[in-house]
């Protein structure tokens, strides 16, 4: 298929990202070590990055939002957590043994997210995830996980149930330990704990896909009291909301505590770690022996600085009023560019989490879900790709999705709507839109 003017342009400006792509397929199947930061013709390579922005190989500048796949609400080489980092390197950064910064870091975890009595650290979400359901299975002694089509909970065994593809490798033992159904539907959840040996249900907190696929708070609070009434561990995973949707998370912001959480991206403060927060029981499944739980980094002092000094800013600061400001800013902004240049779309999201549907016009209530019949049709596989590529010519990362950093400012979104309406009329150029 011939080049579009699109892909033209996306080659000129990163002629060194895609000489990169050729030396890294050489080492990484696809070319990349996470499976989201693949992209045709190739991906975009980063040398670095200040507060909102962030700059490639080539020296292109990029308003960033994809914010370390949604753990950098500070901006991007914050002074605070670069300094503790520095610090603490020169102090040695594992020594094997417990350390007083742990206990602080889980300190403000237990401070700031309603549900924590207490709190064990792991290296990612993935992890995090992993453990919340062996401890639920270990504490009731049950098997069954239900979970939802679409909902990501990391790329563990269990977590991979219900995907369509890429499911190689994955025992089925493994996964007829999981019921997978679809959200919103708070009788087919009961049915299925009746029917079944359930130990936990487990959801991504405001929808699939950081609440790309919203669900109402309301499927929350009856899974909340489905879970009570059946003696069943509900499971919130707020490993993108923990410290976003608001200090203490989606929990917080619509008044649903679960029995645990897992956490993990800004809890690290933009380095790894991740944890499981919640009923002291449940976390006792370790202190009772029930269960066994390992890891060389779980709270190494390096992430353990890096959490402390984010946690802090979240706890004492008006981080999360500031991300949530830009992002409501940048909404506004997009949904008149939709009605500025006539094509159907709208940008939708809570807080600091913001989405477009482009192609489509719809009633959406204030969570964004579609209320009846929407108009148009959404855009298509190709077109997406285009626009993607169109607003990484245009100087933003990503076009579709955007994780607000407190440290967004006026100007960041102002060339965010001009890179977007920009973007917008190019596709539309090819005859795409
Ligand atoms: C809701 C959710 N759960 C779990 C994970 C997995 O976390 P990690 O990538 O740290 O393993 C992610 C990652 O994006 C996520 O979005």
């Amino acid at each position: 298929m011939a080049r579009t003017a699109i892909e033209d342009r996306y080659y000129e400006l990163h002629p060194k990202s895609a000489e990169l792509y050729e030396r890294a397929k050489l080492n990484f199947p696809k070319g990349v070590t996470h499976e989201a930061r693949n992209m045709a013709p190739f991906p975009v390579h980063m040398t670095h990055g200040l507060g909102s922005r962030k700059w490639d190989v080539d020296g292109n500048e990029y308003v960033e939002y994809n914010t370390g796949h949604g753990s950098m609400i500070l901006g991007q080489a914050n002074p605070s957590i670069v300094k503790a980092v520095q610090d603490r390197m020169a102090l040695g950064t594992h020594l094997s043994a417990s350390s007083d910064l742990e206990i602080r870091w889980a300190d403000l975890v237990k401070q700031l997210i309603p549900c924590a009595e207490k709190v064990r650290f792991t290296s990612s979400g993935t992890e995090a995830v992993m453990m919340a359901m062996r401890m639920a299975r270990a504490y009731n002694g049950r098997s069954k996980i239900i979970k939802f089509f679409d909902h990501f909970h990391g790329w563990s065994d269990y977590a991979n149930a219900g995907n369509l593809t890429g499911m190689g490798g994955i025992p089925g033992e493994v996964l007829d330990t999981m019921i997978v159904l679809q959200p919103g539907d708070i009788g087919a959840v009961e049915a299925a704990i009746e029917a079944n040996d359930v130990a936990a249900v487990i959801i991504e907190s405001t929808g699939a896909h950081m609440g790309g696929t919203p669900i109402h708070p309301d499927f929350l609070q009856e899974i909340r009291d489905v879970t009570t009434k059946h003696d069943v561990v509900f499971i919130l995973d707020e490993v993108v909301t923990g410290f976003r949707s608001s200090r203490g998370g989606t929990q917080e912001l619509w008044g649903v505590t679960p029995d645990l959480c897992t956490l993990a991206k800004i809890l690290g403060g933009g380095l790894p770690g991740g944890a499981v927060a919640g009923k002291a029981d449940i976390l006792n499944t370790i202190e009772r022996g029930q269960m066994l739980h390992q890891g060389t980094f779980n709270g190494n002092p390096l992430s353990a600085v890096a959490g402390i000094a984010a946690l802090e800013m979240v706890a004492n600061g008006d981080v999360n009023e500031k991300a949530d400001a830009a992002g409501q800013k940048l909404k506004e902004g997009i949904n008149e560019v939709f009605g500025r240049v006539e094509i159907p779309g709208h940008a939708y999201g809570i807080g600091s989490m913001i989405h477009t549907r482009i192609g489509i016009d719809a009633e959406i209530d204030e969570w964004g879900i579609i209320q009846g019949a929407p108009s148009g049709t959404p855009i298509s596989k190709d077109a997406d790709h285009e626009f993607k590529m169109a607003m990484f010519n245009n100087g933003v990362d990503n076009g579709r999705r955007f994780l607000m950093m407190a440290v967004h400012s006026d100007e960041d979104i102002a060339k965010t709507l001009e890179a977007f309406e920009a973007s917008l009329k190019q596709v539309r150029e090819q005859g795409m839109i």
